[in-house]
């Protein structure tokens, strides 16, 4: 029996965030969040478990992954071994087609496309509110990345996380929506969200308010998404990330992950709405600032955030599927 799978997933975008974890072991959210995976964006993880090798070996992009880098995957290959009794060093190989580690939601594919390798490599049977269940502990929006289209986090209540997993709320080709993931900088983010979601927690005296404010964006997000209502979902997608970015920005000390150009671009995407363009924004734990628009307004929308000073690179996605397996 060959021990071996490959899978590809694609990153997806919050439009409500997640940002706080209520159980660090078993990888909880403090609350939901919501989500569009993206096609235009991928990973793509081939899993074997072998008997000719001492230990794991992780290449990520053609590189070995050493010196710690490799632990947190180390850890979720531990936890498969555990579920499925089958105790052999793992090779991993994961190339994404994007930036890693620059705020691009890399882990959210990442960790989406290596759960599902694993669980088919090592033969465990699993539905995908248990496979979503899975890829959060590797990482809490991969457990989004199982499902395509805009999904819902449930934050759950067990103890053990067993509820708390990922569900459908439309499918990708509900609404033609574009995202332009705009580039301000190169290079990787400085603090990754783990720590500094915990840094928030632990420090920030925004962050229990920030908890507080989630479920009803949640509710109103929700709604937009199946009446594909644009200006409430702008609304809410944007008052989403700048809570999430001040209670960050309110930790001790201060998380700030927007550069100059950040700030410049979330000026110039409410200027296109005053010039008459519906688009909104939404940034992760990096400086990039990503770009919703309705698709009919795309090229335009795009023209305009290329005529922004220091913009070089725009990557076009659209509502993009789950996870799936290729071999
Ligand atoms: C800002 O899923 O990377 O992108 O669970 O610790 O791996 P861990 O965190 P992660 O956090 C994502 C944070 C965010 C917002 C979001 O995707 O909801």
């Amino acid at each position: 029996m060959r021990r071996r799978a490959t899978a590809v997933a694609h990153p997806n975008i919050a439009l409500v965030k997640y940002w706080g974890k209520r159980n660090a072991e078993y990888n909880l959210p403090a609350a939901g969040s919501l989500s569009l995976t993206l096609q235009g964006l991928s990973t793509q993880t081939t899993v074997e478990f072998v008997d000719h090798q001492p230990s794991d070996l992780i290449i990520l992009n053609d590189r070995v992954l050493r010196s710690g880098h490799e632990r947190r995957i180390v850890d979720f290959l531990d936890l498969m071994r555990s579920i499925s009794g089958i105790n052999l060093p793992a090779v991993v190989r994961s190339t994404n087609d994007f930036p890693t580690a620059a705020g691009l939601a890399s882990s959210s594919s990442g960790f989406a496309a290596l759960a599902a390798a694993c669980v088919v490599a090592l033969g465990i049977d699993v539905g995908p509110a248990e496979l979503s269940v899975l890829a959060r502990r590797g990482s809490g929006s991969a457990a989004r990345s199982i499902l395509g289209g805009f999904v819902e986090m449930q934050p759950g209540l067990a103890e053990d996380g067993s509820d708390a997993y990922a569900v459908p709320i439309e499918p990708d080709d509900h609404w033609d929506l574009r995202c332009l993931i705009v580039l301000t900088t190169r290079g990787e983010k400085n603090i990754g969200s783990t720590r500094a979601m915990e840094q928030t927690r632990a420090t920030s005296p925004y962050y229990q308010p920030w908890i507080d404010s989630v479920p009803e964006d949640i509710e109103v997000a929700r709604r937009a998404v199946t009446d594909r209502d644009f200006q409430t979902l702008a609304t809410v997608a944007e008052r989403s990330c700048l809570r999430m970015h001040a209670s960050a920005m309110a930790a001790d000390p201060g998380i700030i992950y927007w550069n100059g150009l950040t700030t410049t671009l979330i000026h110039r995407v409410r200027n296109l709405r005053a010039d008459g363009l519906a688009a909104f924004f939404t940034i992760d734990a990096g400086p990039h600032v990503k770009v919703f628009c309705e698709a009919h307004q795309v090229s335009a929308v795009e023209a305009m955030l290329r005529a922004v000073d220091g913009v070089n690179d725009i990557i076009r996605a659209k509502p993009g599927p789950g996870v799936h397996i290729v071999e």
